[in-house]
């Protein structure tokens, strides 16, 4: 690769956030502008409905387990579950004010004072054992639902987490299905989205893995990043109100009027990709064969024709297709987890296994810390 010219860099380039800029190299996945995203150079759609355990075996050792590893590495992971009782303690003393992404990141940044070893290896393996139990002690004192259960991490590493949320009412058929199928989706997404950028750059001043996850969960946790889920949430749900029964109909004169109202559209488009999201598809067959009569998923449905349709219309519109964001929030509703100001946890809960190995991997490669040229602009 060396000598290659990778990108032009010209003053357009400039205060647009790096987009599409080359910074480095991503091993552990890629999102392919025409067909989504690949792990390990799969797509995603073929390690959909394989176990937590075996995706992140898949990410962190570059190859799948054979049986016998998977068996050990199952129990390396049951082995490095358990949260220090103090730092648990110190999550459910949090101040109930800011929000729950609030809490997730200080809640991993008080794991690593009781638990970093300072060995990014090492660390990322405790930090994909006990990040269940962290975003589970989060969620459960955030949302005033008790005191954790004692954690069971030989159950399966959602079937636990499952288990550990005192979500009222909860159907755990339903919710071990949903979180394993959402978590594997969202583990990672190539090295540039933001979260992943910001881990990698602040571990490459050498701060360990909890701190870096920390801030790469800041990052995560505005509105056009991660947060996106739960407000593409309340736009479907503000739709729905105005249209009551959906039909394409209705659906497209609401979108239309909110287009001519310059308001914004949700769950449409992405930076990279050209296409239908790979795991918004996933999403919408489960929402077809598990809720296709619910108001909420007959809308998400609707929309997924009316969007693109009404969308390409603005030549603009480079990417006028649905998003992961535009049916997971419908799909976690339905499974009856209604909860989207806990939706950034999940994503941060399952994204961090990837930003992790991301980070470990560069740290290995001992690539020197970030320090990219803002040039110098008098002010005006
Ligand atoms: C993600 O999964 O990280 C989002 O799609 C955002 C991105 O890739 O930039």
């Amino acid at each position: 690769m060396s000598g290659t010219t990778l990108f032009e860099v010209t003053e357009e380039h400039l205060n647009r956030g790096l987009r599409g800029v080359p910074v480095g190299t991503c091993s552990t996945s890629q999102v392919r502008p025409e067909e989504g995203l690949y792990y390990m150079g799969l797509p995603v759609s073929d390690l959909a409905l394989k176990s937590p355990e075996e995706v992140i075996y898949l990410l962190f050792y570059g190859k799948f387990a054979s049986d016998q590893e998977l068996t050990r590495f199952k129990q390396e992971l049951v082995k490095r579950s358990s949260l220090h009782s103090d730092a648990k303690k110190a999550i459910f003393q949090l101040p109930k004010k800011g929000s729950a992404m609030d809490h997730f990141s200080i809640a991993i940044m008080l794991a690593g004072m009781y638990e970093k070893v300072e060995n990014y290896r090492e660390d990322c393996l405790n930090l994909f054992a006990k990040i269940p139990e962290i975003a589970a002690h989060v969620i459960n004192s955030y949302a005033g639902w008790g005191q954790t259960p004692p954690t069971k991490p030989e159950l399966g590493y959602m079937e636990n987490f499952t288990q550990m949320l005192n979500v009222p009412g909860k159907d755990s058929d339903a919710l071990n299905e949903l979180f394993r199928l959402f978590n594997v989706l969202h583990y990672d997404h190539g090295g540039g989205n933001l979260s992943t950028f910001v881990g990698k750059a602040v571990s490459s001043g050498l701060e360990d893995l909890y701190g870096s996850i920390a801030a790469a969960m800041n990052a995560l946790a505005g509105p056009k990043h991660g947060r996106a889920n739960a407000d593409t949430l309340a736009f479907n749900r503000g739709l729905l109100d105005e249209v009551g029964d959906p039909t394409p109909e209705n659906v497209e004169k609401a979108l239309r009027k909110r287009i001519k109202e310059k308001q914004l559209i949700f769950g449409f488009g992405h930076a990279v990709l050209r296409v239908e999201d790979s795991r918004a598809k996933i999403f919408y067959e489960v929402l077809a064969r598990r809720y296709p009569d619910t108001p909420l998923a007959k809308l998400a449905l609707i929309l997924r024709e009316v969007g693109p349709k009404v969308l390409k219309e603005n030549p603009k519109i480079s990417n006028p297709y649905p998003n992961v964001d535009a049916v997971s929030g419908t799909v976690m509703t339905e499974a009856g987890f209604a909860y989207p100001e806990f939706s950034t946890v999940l994503f941060g809960l399952s994204r961090t296994v990837g930003i992790s190995i991301q980070i470990m991997q560069e740290r290995e490669a001992n690539i020197p810390i970030y320090r990219p040229k803002y040039i110098f602009k008098a002010p005006i």
